[in-house]
């Protein structure tokens, strides 16, 4: 594994908290290689039931329908064994691929926001996708085949007592 990728990961497990994900972090392997990292991020998730989502695939990855798979089981774990009622993701206006995924999912526009970067102002497109809309859309991403087994163990670290 790249030792960036390492120290991304044991970072986001060492600043999060029940009521602050900062970022669970789910990896893609390829081959037996990190391939790419979607990870979940939350504030007070007990009890707003909104994850937002987070994307990184390695170049070589990019543009064959990964982004959009993992993006899809992370949705899958989140609506499922997370019983989220919503997720969300921020992508910058010029970001096709990331727009792509979202679009191809079946997210809706929810709002914008502009960003003060070092060197420039991003204008940031936010999106989100309801428990009920998933539910409708996600048939065809073959996901009745993929179980999800021991994420009742990390539900209190999560601020969650039980799988709802
Ligand atoms: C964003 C990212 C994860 C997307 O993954 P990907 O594997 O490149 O995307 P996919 O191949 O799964 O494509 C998903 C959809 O987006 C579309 N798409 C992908 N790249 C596109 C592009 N450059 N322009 C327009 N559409 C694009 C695809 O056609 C597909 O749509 P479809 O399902 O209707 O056919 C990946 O490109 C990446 O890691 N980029 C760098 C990091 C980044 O920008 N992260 C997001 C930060 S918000």
């Amino acid at each position: 594994m790249h030792e960036w990728i390492a120290r991304h990961v044991w970072r986001s497990r060492a600043e999060s908290a029940p009521d602050k994900w900062r970022r669970l972090s789910f990896l893609l392997e390829v081959d037996g290689d990190v391939a790419g990292s979607q990870d979940l991020k939350a504030s007070d998730f007990p009890q707003l039931r909104i994850v937002e989502s987070a994307s990184w695939l390695g170049e070589r990855f990019r543009g064959t329908g990964l982004g959009k798979a993992m993006r899809a089981m992370v949705l899958h774990f989140a609506f499922q064994a997370l019983d989220a009622t919503a997720a969300e993701t921020e992508s910058e206006e010029h970001n096709d691929a990331a727009l792509g995924v979202t679009r191809s999912l079946g997210y809706q526009p929810c709002g914008d926001r502009y960003a003060q970067r070092v060197d420039r102002i991003d204008h940031m497109l936010w999106s989100r996708l309801t428990r009920e809309r998933w539910a409708l859309l996600r048939n065809g991403y073959g996901l009745d085949e993929v179980g999800i087994s021991g994420a009742e163990r990390c539900l209190p670290m999560l601020g969650l007592g039980e799988t709802r």
